[in-house]
């Protein structure tokens, strides 16, 4: 068969067969990756894409990196799995210290699963443990507060605490019942509010309802600077400073969602640096094996952890974890991931790239139709203001000209991997402004991209 001829197969049997994630399959056009590199996708059919959303959010270094490869395939030969229940593993157990080390200082505790929703699962379940049995108990502390549009994953306790109903609403019956508060969105403030006081603003609005609920609220839970999934989000700087102290003067414990933020994306390693905040849980995922391997973490406090202890028969153990949960292979692709942030100097390479990217989404903001661009380290966004279809025309014909992005209806965004050259960004750029120009029928102005 012809490498022409295989490609067709498999985007026969990928349509035929393969249900694939948030994906309306009626409107399905196969896309079948066979390999990829560096900030590269290369589809079955040979063609290359650049990978404008570092594969949903969680590549950091690249592609096949050949130190995360040998660190994956030298784990293999001495173990593929070995269960977290009851035992560890010694992969594992290095990247639990080195994860201590690397986070704000008090997160002492770790426990890991395999995907970012369950990172979420295990903060809601041992917050709402936390109360039963902590010294002081107080059980009637069951319930969350989240915030607008948030997504923490689509398990039955993630999607209790999101907000967007597309994905949410219909399983509604079968889901807890959360506080919201407003998603405190820097660029769309409510009327008669000006920028400089949104940070007061929004946490004006969280004090009021966290302070009515306190007797009955577990743990806020957020996704700090950035609400990825609710359409990039972003939050006016000092609020995550705010919301740890309305935490602490209510009593409220704090789950910082770092799931899609963490491990550079804002520029700094974890999003809570910005702030110097210590949440009372940090999750982890995506990032944290470098995007190779499914792993995801719940760090902790001793504070916390101290209230699950006693003897076998107590019942006070998290009875939380599945099969898969501190897998060695994702461990090692961990750790190669962080010995890379350090050798390839990947969060000083990026202060220039984030940089570069910002020059490229103001100049963005200069078409008619564009509007609120705006970044945070490596993510960036801006809204359309033609008609809905203008997002899904951009994504057509990025893919056409050798750029994934995710169609987004309203808006464009941006999220590489941290390895993207600023050649690449230009080149990311590049295509994303002439898919703008033909979609809406309008150049843009300036002509020549920026250098
Ligand atoms: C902030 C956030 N939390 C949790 C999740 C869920 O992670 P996973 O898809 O690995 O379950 C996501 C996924 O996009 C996310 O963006």
């Amino acid at each position: 068969m012809s490498d022409h001829d295989a490609a067709q197969q498999l985007a026969a049997w990928d349509r035929d067969h393969f249900w694939h994630s948030f994906t309306q399959m009626q409107e399905y056009e196969p896309l079948v990756i066979a390999a990829a590199e560096g900030c590269e996708l290369i589809g079955a059919d040979g063609r290359r894409y650049l990978d404008g959303a570092s594969s949903m959010w969680c590549n950091v270094h690249g592609h096949a990196h050949p130190a995360i490869n040998q660190a994956v395939v030298e784990q293999l030969q001495r173990a593929a799995h070995i269960t977290s229940l009851g035992m560890g593993c010694d992969t594992t157990v290095r990247l639990a210290k080195r994860l201590v080390d690397l986070t704000p200082a008090g997160l002492d505790r770790v426990l890991f699963s395999s995907d970012g929703s369950s990172a979420i699962e295990v903060a809601l379940k041992a917050a709402f443990q936390y109360w039963q049995q902590c010294p002081q108990p107080r059980p009637g502390k069951s319930r969350f507060l989240a915030f607008g549009a948030a997504y923490h994953g689509d398990t039955i306790g993630a999607a209790s605490v999101g907000g967007i109903d597309k994905f949410h609403a219909l399983f509604k019956p079968l889901l807890f019942d959360a506080v919201y508060a407003p998603g405190p969105d820097r660029c769309k403030l409510p009327e008669g509010v000006a920028p400089e006081a949104a940070c007061d603003h929004y946490l004006a609005e969280t004090e009021k309802l966290i302070a009515q609920h306190a007797h009955e609220l577990a743990a806020v839970v957020i996704e700090p600077l950035v609400q990825c999934a609710a359409g990039m989000v972003m939050h006016p700087p000092g609020f995550l400073g705010g919301l740890r102290e309305l935490c602490t003067k209510h009593d409220v414990l704090l789950i910082l969602d770092e799931v899609a933020v963490g491990f550079g994306k804002t520029g700094r390693m974890f999003a809570c640096e910005h702030d110097q905040v210590t949440p009372d849980f940090l999750c982890l995922g995506k990032g944290l094996t470098g995007g190779y391997l499914p792993m995801a973490a719940t760090l902790t406090t001793n504070a916390v952890y101290d209230a699950f202890l006693g003897d076998a028969a107590s019942g006070r153990a998290l009875y939380h974890g599945h099969t898969f949960c501190g897998n060695p292979a994702s461990a090692a692709a961990a750790l190669a991931c962080l010995d890379l942030f350090e050798s390839e100097r990947t969060l000083q390479m990026l202060t220039a790239k984030v940089e570069r990217l910002g020059e490229r989404f103001c100049r963005l903001a200069e078409h008619p139709n564009v509007t609120n661009a705006r970044q945070t380290g490596i993510i960036a966004a801006a809204d359309y203001t033609a008609d809905a279809q203008v997002g899904r025309q951009v994504a057509a014909y990025a893919l056409e000209h050798g750029l994934w992005i995710r169609p987004q209806p309203g808006m464009v965004y941006v999220m590489p991997p941290l390895a993207i050259s600023l050649a690449e960004i230009d080149r990311m750029m590049d295509v994303i402004e002439e898919g703008i120009a033909e979609a809406t029928g309008i150049p843009f102005a300036t002509g020549a991209a920026v250098p």
